[in-house]
């Protein structure tokens, strides 16, 4: 199965593709993980990733391209399917992502749009917080750990707020994803591969109504 997760920031996308993955089984390639991964080891891309990620703007998109191209091109991606999380943010990328697939002969199954109003994502990201170990995501009210300080998922118990989680980075990465994201929901409808879901509702809902849509 090869998927694509969409929605605003805070909409829900990683919560959400943690649970797709451990019941199908495909590869999650998010590219906000992969800047961060590479801002946590200061390659030049993650130092030039980072002067964009830190203002909530959009990381340029050729840099964004390469990294997802090359990823879509390991073996393991032909073997498990893949869940797109993050990607594509703009008209631009959505057509080079076309481009890369037809060049793999990879077919795209389903697009989920989260759908949630953007009045209630300021209040999910400042109370956002992730296991260091496994990257577990939680919300201090909304999803908080089972025993307090301990990952539910590894038993970890280090864990960290992310940067750009902060009221006025997150007002700008709203702004901007709000405009991009419309032609990119248009792009995926015209090919009839939109699916949206409800991602007001408790999180359990919202993978089940995510699976009743994958089947
Ligand atoms: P990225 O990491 O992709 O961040 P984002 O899209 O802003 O999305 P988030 O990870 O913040 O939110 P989410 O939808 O995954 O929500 P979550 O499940 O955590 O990108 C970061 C940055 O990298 C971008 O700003 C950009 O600079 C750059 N970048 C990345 N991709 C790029 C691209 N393609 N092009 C250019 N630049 C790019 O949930 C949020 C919180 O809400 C959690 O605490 C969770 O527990 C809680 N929650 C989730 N669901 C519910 C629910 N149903 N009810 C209540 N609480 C819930």
């Amino acid at each position: 199965m090869n998927l694509l997760i969409m929605g605003l920031p805070g909409a829900g996308k990683g919560t959400q593709a943690e649970a797709i993955v451990e019941t199908y089984g495909v590869q999650h390639i998010s590219t906000g993980d992969m800047f961060r991964a590479a801002m946590k080891n200061e390659t030049e891309m993650g130092k030039l990733a980072k002067s964009f990620i830190d203002k909530g703007e959009l990381v340029p998109d050729d840099v964004t391209n390469g990294i997802v191209k090359e990823r879509l091109a390991q073996d393991d991606i032909q073997k498990s399917g893949f869940l797109l999380d993050g990607f594509p943010r703009t008209i631009e990328q959505a057509v080079a992502l076309d481009a890369m697939l037809v060049d793999l002969g990879i077919k795209l199954d389903a697009v989920i749009d989260i759908e949630v109003n953007p009045d209630i994502l300021v209040d999910r990201l400042s109370g956002r917080f992730i296991c260091r170990t496994c990257g577990a995501t939680y919300h201090k009210l909304f999803n908080p750990t089972k025993v307090a300080d301990i990952c539910d998922k590894c038993g970890g118990h280090d864990f960290y707020q992310r940067e750009d989680d902060k009221p006025e980075t997150v007002k700008n990465r709203l702004d901007i994803n709000i405009k991009q994201g419309a032609p990119i929901l248009e792009h995926y409808s015209a090919k009839g591969l939109v699916k949206s879901v409800d991602g007001q509702q408790d999180i359990k809902l919202v993978s089940e109504a995510i699976k009743s849509i994958l089947g």
